[in-house]
Parts: C-alpha cells; structure tokens; sequence
C-alpha cells in the first residue's frame, strides 16, 4: 500500500506531537522535518528515532518529494508557508490560528483554490468525542433547532513555557483571542454555522514579563446567519487549570459539557426536569494533555491522511477556516472600536 509523504515544519510542542503522529500512522511516512532551530530537530531525532531528511528551510523541503505540509510554526509564518506549499502543489495541514490577518487568511484561502489542493485548518477538538456526540443529536434533530451555544477558553499557560518567547508578540502571533479562543469560536460555528455579527470586550489584566502586546482577557459574542447567539470568553493565564467548556441549547435538548438532557428522555421529563438526563465520560473534556481522548489531535491527523488517502471529505477547510478567523478578527476590531462589526466588513 503506497504511503503518502509528508513533510512537517516546526518541530516545537505541537510539530512533536504531529510527528509522533504521523510516524504511528500505517498509510504514513514522515518524510522531512523543517525546523530553525537545530537543537529542536535534534530533540525530536532523539525521542522519535526520526532518520527522514532534515531542512532548515521550509522552501527547501517543499521542493522535496513530500505529497503534503504539515505546518506547526509560530502563527505569523503559517501565511508564507501555507502559500508557497500550495503554489508547490503540497496538500496542507495548518496548525490554528489560519494567519494573523484577514489580507493573509485570503492570500491563502486563494492559493489554495488557485492551486486545487486541499487545506485542513488544525482545530483538532472538533474531533473530541463530546462534540461528535453533541453534532450527531443536533443532526438527528434531537436537540431540535439550536439557538444559544458558549465556549470559553481558559488558559493558565504557565510562564516558563518556551512559547511565550512569540505567543504575546502582536507581529509574531496575532491576536491572543484568535490564539487561544479560535479553537472555541470555530467549535460553537461547527454546531451553529457562519457568524454575521461580533460585539467584544477585551483588556490585559495580568502581570507578565514581556506584557502581553494585544489581550489576555474577552469576552466576544456572536450572531450566527441562522439567528442563534452565542459567546466566547477568552482568559490566558487565569489562576486555575486548563478549562475549555462548552453549552449548546436546543429548543428540544442541552448539551452542558458532559451532561445531555433532551425533553424527551423518559425519567428526566417524568422528574419534572429537575433530574436526570445523561453524563457522558469526563475523561471527553479537553484538558489540553497532549494525546489525551478528550484532545483528539491524532485523531484530526489521520482525517487529514484518509483526506489524501481515501477522499475523504475534508471536516474543516480553507473556506470554513476563513469564517473562524474573520470572526476572531472582528471580535477584536469590535472591541479596539467599541463597537459590532459584522463579518462584511472583515471580508474585504
Ligand atoms: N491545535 C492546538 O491545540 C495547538 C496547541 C499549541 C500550539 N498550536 C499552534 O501550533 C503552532 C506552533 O506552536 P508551538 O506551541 O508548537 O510553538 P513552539 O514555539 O513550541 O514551536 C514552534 C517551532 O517552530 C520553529 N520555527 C520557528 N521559525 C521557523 C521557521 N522559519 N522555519 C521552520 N521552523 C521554525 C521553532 O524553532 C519551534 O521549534 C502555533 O501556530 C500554535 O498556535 C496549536
């Protein structure tokens, strides 16, 4: 069975985590890494046995005989590298945030057409089973029509992490709210489709050295095109652990992170909806462990593989990945100008 070859630039916590993945995967092979920094390369050489071919320059590895680009660099690098892999005919799996603009999420969102190659934006909890499972009773119509959906973000991330050398630089990383609560604007569009409308309140509340250039704190909500509303709330580095929640309310049915009640569910309706309904595993609850059930990333890798394997239709493409940042992008701009801004006026 042929393999597709791939190769991965970046090789930092979210480039090794790839990589373990892509190596553990049967109808993969980990053909390059590209990395800047030699002692990362070497690192992973030695937890992996990782003997592919090494680049320092990611031009360099996409003119290799790699089928596909896995792209886990520091977010202001994702728009050059996704667009010279598409212009080299390379398919393209990209870490989040897509870029760190609206003008290079579409420089991307149209190479990427121009070239016909196909792009799966790195949003792995899509995948986690809790979300699967709220998608298949929203898709069944149990859940009846959803009409408010939340998701937070909150992230202690702990100051010595290696990350922070870019993670708070506007130039380098964007928007810590794109950064960080992405991941939850693009999880409440999974289950109620595209924004219009964004009103937000931002500010950095907490002590860092360097202070972060953008926000660390916001609260945004949102107006889908199907009318429902919703809100994220995004805090990185609040004094507790990694939470990431998330409520969707149906006319018919809730789903409040682990727990489903639906109006039809014999001994909660026969409680007078005071008790019952059904939990699900805790063990589903993202809590950001690298490999975890509840943070599916090997997961969202082998559905970029079967993408190029089998056909597979991809789950979260350069188009669904434009909307998520154009929602984040305006979230941002709602708050610097106080006021809603509505996705038209980012999708220009
Ligand atoms: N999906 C998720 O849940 C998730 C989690 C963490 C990070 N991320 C994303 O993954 C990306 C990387 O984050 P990280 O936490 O691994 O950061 P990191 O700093 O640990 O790793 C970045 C790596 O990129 C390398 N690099 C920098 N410039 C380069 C260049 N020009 N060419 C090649 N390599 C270069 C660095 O040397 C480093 O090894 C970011 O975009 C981040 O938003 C996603």
């Amino acid at each position: 069975m042929n393999k597709v070859k791939i190769g991965l630039v970046g090789l930092g916590w979210m480039g090794a985590e790839h990589g373990r993945n892509i190596l553990a995967h049967p109808r993969a092979e980990l053909a390059a890494v590209c990395d800047a920094d030699p002692a990362n390369v070497r690192k992973f050489q030695a937890a992996t046995g990782f003997k592919g071919k090494v680049f320092k320059d990611y031009k360099a590895l996409l003119k290799s005989r790699v089928d596909a680009v896995v792209i886990a660099s520091p977010n202001a690098l994702h728009a050059d590298m996704a667009v010279a892999a598409a212009q080299a005919r390379k398919h393209i799996y990209c870490e989040k945030p897509m870029a760190i603009n609206p003008a290079d999420c579409r420089r991307i969102r149209d190479a990427v057409d121009r070239a016909g190659v196909k792009y799966l934006i790195g949003y792995h909890r899509r995948l986690n089973p809790l979300y699967q499972y709220a998608r298949r009773l929203l898709d069944e119509g149990k859940l009846g029509k959803a009409f408010m959906v939340e998701s937070d973000y909150l992230h202690h991330v702990p100051g010595n992490l290696g990350i922070w050398s870019w993670l708070g630089k506007e130039k380098v990383a964007g928007s810590l709210f794109h950064g960080g609560s992405g991941h939850n604007v693009d999880l409440i569009r999974y289950f109620c489709g595209d924004v219009t409308e964004v009103a937000c309140m931002k500010g950095a509340f907490l002590p860092r050295e360097p202070q972060v250039e953008t926000e660390d704190t916001a609260v945004a909500v949102f107006r889908f095109a199907s009318g429902a509303i919703g809100k994220v709330q995004c805090c990185v580095g609040p004094i507790l652990p990694f939470h990431f929640n998330f409520k969707l309310y149906g006319t018919k049915g809730s789903v409040l992170d682990n727990h489903v009640w639906l109006d039809d569910m014999p001994r909660f309706a026969e409680a007078g909806r005071t008790s019952g309904g059904l939990t699900l595993p805790e063990t589903w609850i993202p809590d950001n462990v690298q490999g975890g059930v509840g943070e599916p990333w090997d997961k969202l890798m082998a559905h970029f593989i079967a993408m190029l394997t089998d056909n597979t239709p991809c789950l979260n493409d350069v188009a669904s990945a434009y909307q998520t940042s154009l929602a984040c992008f305006a979230a941002v701009e709602a708050a610097r100008r106080k006021k809603v801004i509505t996705i038209k006026e980012m999708d220009q």
